[in-house]
């Protein structure tokens, strides 16, 4: 790992929180990822399934955690499983967790070798009357392929049929979405590394650069600061590009009098950032994409004004459309004709404006939070406002993440990311 050593008093945390909601006489079972093929025998880089994650800080394939808070043997209440290592293994496989560094990531005491699992989980189960599995249940996942926890699921189910089973979702949904102080820290890194890459881009762009350029020093930058990479594919968007909201070809050149929209966030510890910027290609805004711009400005900061505990998002996009339909009067887009006429399910701002404002993000860019539930302290959203102009060949995003705060003072974790177009002149000219 390219991160430094986490607390493990996070993980020691989240067990605890997550064990506290566990039916009595109960396990549940958490798998990592698996290490994807791409053909032959090679791989894609691994990436541990953030559940795991969350409970364990192990950062490792195959590796298996089972918490048992009833467990008559305290020794099992929590249990790491992870791949056999020695000194031999170690020269061909490279440095994997020992069960000492296991349990110097993890809290966790008792460590086994993962090739005696059927075994030690076949007693425990003897012990227990209910499993809890972990089935995703994100609103916005759409995974055909049969993962690690699904083949589990399978086995399990068929080798123990008498025995209830029961969901981690919703438990892991209500935690991961209140963020603990280690973790917005965690954050806050990952966005510091992000405000690095974009200053690096303010002094890299100019006319007749790529787009795939910019993704680049993006990378460099990332890396150099101990990130993992992208957070999510990158989006390097120069005039027209920037209305197509998932463009990720980034192989244009960027032309004088265009400006770059760049949906970038670097990823640190496997918690994300998820930033967006709109810049100048040649340095200078025109007078027409300052008004927009600063539109979007407005309504990205008017926005994050709301994100504050009790909001209800859905009454919040409600809101923030209100403030955009506002902004897209006065710049001559919409005409009042529009807004008396609109239809309510996509209202007239929608021409424009067509994606949501804000997501939860954390270990996850599109993190797990409850969307029907009021705002808390603790939670971390972004807020990201658009006006996409196919017609004037340019489209504009910006975004922040922000963490809501008991005190009702949203805590902007991108608050020294230049935003402000004077700002962003500057550096782009200096
Ligand atoms: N970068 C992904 C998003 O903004 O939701
Ligand atoms: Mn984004
Ligand atoms: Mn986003």
């Amino acid at each position: 790992m390219k991160y430094n050593p986490i607390n493990p008093a996070l993980f020691i945390k989240n067990r605890s929180n997550f064990m506290a909601q566990m039916k009595p006489s109960s396990l549940a079972v958490f798998n990592s990822n698996d290490i994807f093929k791409t053909g032959a025998d090679s791989t894609m880089p691994f990436k541990q399934h953030r559940d795991i994650f969350y409970l364990s800080g192990a950062d490792q394939e195959d590796t298996i955690l089972v918490l048992f808070p009833d467990c008559p043997d305290p020794a099992h209440r929590e249990v790491l499983f992870v791949t056999e290592t020695n000194e031999h293994i170690a020269i061909w496989e490279g440095e994997k967790l020992t069960k000492e560094k296991a349990t110097e990531v993890s809290g966790i005491q008792t460590i086994y070798w993962l090739k005696d699992f059927d075994k030690k989980f076949f007693e425990m189960m003897t012990q227990c009357d209910t499993v809890y599995f972990n089935t995703n249940e994100h609103y916005r996942q759409a995974v055909e392929m049969e993962t690690r926890e699904d083949r589990f699921i399978k086995k399990c189910k068929a080798q123990y049929p008498a025995h209830s089973y029961a969901k981690s979702a919703p438990i892991l949904q209500r935690l991961r979405a209140v963020k603990d102080p280690i973790e917005i820290d965690l954050l806050q890194q990952a966005c510091d590394i992000t405000n690095a890459g974009f200053r690096r881009v303010l002094n890299f762009v100019k006319p007749g650069v790529q787009e795939y350029e910019i993704e680049a020093e993006y990378l460099h930058e990332f890396i150099r600061r101990r990130s993992d990479g992208f957070a999510y594919t990158p989006i390097i968007a120069s005039g027209g590009n920037a209305n197509v909201l998932h463009y990720i070809e980034n192989n244009q050149p960027c032309h004088d009098g265009d400006l770059i929209l760049m949906d970038v966030g670097a990823q640190y510890a496997n918690y994300a950032s998820d930033m967006s910027r709109t810049i100048p290609v040649n340095g200078r805004f025109t007078d027409r994409q300052k008004a927009v711009y600063n539109a979007v400005l407005r309504v990205k900061n008017e926005a994050t004004k709301m994100l504050v505990p009790g909001t209800l998002w859905k009454e919040y996009h409600v809101e923030v459309g209100k403030l955009m339909t506002s902004e897209l009067l006065g710049l001559g887009l919409l005409d009042q004709a529009d807004v008396q006429h609109e239809n309510p399910d996509w209202p007239a701002y929608k021409k424009y404006f067509m994606h949501g404002t804000s997501h939860h993000m954390g270990l996850d860019t599109h993190d797990y939070g409850i969307l029907w539930e009021p705002m808390q302290a603790g939670n971390v959203f972004t807020v990201e406002p658009g006006i996409y102009l196919p017609d004037e060949g340019f489209g504009i995003r910006l975004e922040d993440d922000v963490v809501i705060q008991e005190s009702g003072e949203p805590f902007n974790l991108m608050r020294d990311i230049p935003i402000e177009v004077d700002e962003i002149e500057t550096l782009m000219n200096s």
